[in-house]
């Protein structure tokens, strides 16, 4: 097949994730040529809504599709490992979506069987394409913020208003965690791309607002291979929805929150002569227009033609996972956990 012809895609899982994942690829120029899903009624929704004749109820039937170069793994967590694993070992490439894994031996097993056959592995925290964060990760790497010494980072939302967690989420089976392991994947890879590996964690849970068998509100400490500390918060308990991290350094810090409904990075800094930090210095940059998850996917077909990294790598999707599973085992102890 030759290097401008569409790539052509498939989509295992189509429920609410899946939809990002299609307009990415629609922008992207890929064409999506099969779809999977075991409900049946969700399936013949999204192959009406985006005219795909091929629509299977298995991932099996969809990765023997004649042609298949690459998927999207949109599945509820507890499919991620052995969907991926199936699509490796026919040479399909895979976008899999967070967290990539529900233990690190699972994870490893996707690593290894992605790099035995050659095939890209993306996991999908799409956070990396935020415009906000490319800026602050430059920031950081330019020395612009001195020695980095807090990092905090928050993820928080209510379902929409929704009376009930969904299916997918709600049962250790499926999902592996609460909202520590379902934002704070997100949260733990924005902490190690911005700030570096992180050694050891303390972290605390509940179950406040609604009834799942997982954690619904969670807090993390941090302490950072480089000295630095930091603090995660999730929640499916807030009032809307949140994303904020910030990053606070000898020299000034950045702040980025899109409460209001404008995400704002916001870099607070001395002038020359400015002796003092009563009154910082501003600079403030709206975020440009354009979806995240758009510009993941399409960083994710152009790895797949070589022609960039992948934004996320396999190891950095899994080193997010081990610091979420240290979490949790620092919740069941009370006591902090090294990061393993
Ligand atoms: N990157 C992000 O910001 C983001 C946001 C939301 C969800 N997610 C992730 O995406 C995944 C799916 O979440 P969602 O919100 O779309 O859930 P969802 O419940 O809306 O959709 C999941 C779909 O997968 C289907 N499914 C279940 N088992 C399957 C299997 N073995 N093969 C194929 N399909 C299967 C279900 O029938 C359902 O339609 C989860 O891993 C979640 O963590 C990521």
């Amino acid at each position: 097949m030759s290097a401008t012809a569409p790539l052509r895609v498939g989509i295992v899982g189509t429920g609410g994730i899946s939809r990002q994942h299609h307009d990415g690829y629609r922008a992207a120029g890929a064409e999506i040529v099969a779809i999977a899903d075991p409900d049946p009624a969700t399936l013949a929704r999204r192959a009406a809504e985006w005219g795909v004749t091929a629509a299977y109820r298995s991932h099996e039937e969809l990765l023997r599709h004649p042609g298949i170069e690459a998927i999207s793994v949109c599945t509820p967590n507890a499919a991620h490992g052995p969907v991926t694993i199936a699509a490796a070992e026919r040479g399909i490439h895979v976008l899999c979506e967070k967290p990539v894994s529900l233990s690190p031996e699972e994870g490893e097993a996707m690593i290894a069987a992605c790099s035995r056959a050659g095939v890209v592995l993306q996991v999908n925290h799409h956070l990396r394409a935020n415009p906000a964060v490319a800026r602050a990760r430059r920031m950081v790497a330019e020395g612009a913020l001195g020695r980095i010494a807090f990092l905090r980072f928050r993820q928080a939302h209510d379902w929409g208003g929704a009376a009930s967690v969904p299916p997918t989420f709600r049962t250790r089976a499926l999902a592996g965690g609460g909202t520590l392991l379902d934002n704070g994947c997100h949260l733990f890879d924005l902490a190690r791309h911005l700030g570096g590996e992180v050694t050891r964690v303390s972290a605390a849970g509940a179950t406040l607002g609604f009834e799942a068998e997982v954690e619904d509100t969670a807090v993390a400490q941090l302490t950072f291979a480089s000295g630095a500390l930091g603090s995660v918060e999730t929640a499916w308990t807030a009032t809307g929805w949140e994303m904020a991290f910030a990053v606070y350094g000898t020299k000034g810090s950045l702040e980025y929150s899109d409460r209001t409904g404008r995400p704002v990075l916001r870099h607070a800094f001395r002038s020359p002569g400015n002796a003092t930090w009563g009154e910082p210095s501003i600079t403030a940059w709206e975020e440009p227009a354009g979806s995240d998850h758009v510009r993941a996917v399409e960083a994710f077909v152009a790895a797949v033609r070589g022609t960039r990294a992948p934004l996320c790598t396999g190891e950095d999707g899994l080193g997010a996972v081990r610091i979420a599973l240290s979490c949790y085992r620092s919740m069941e102890t009370g006591l902090p956990a090294e990061v393993r």
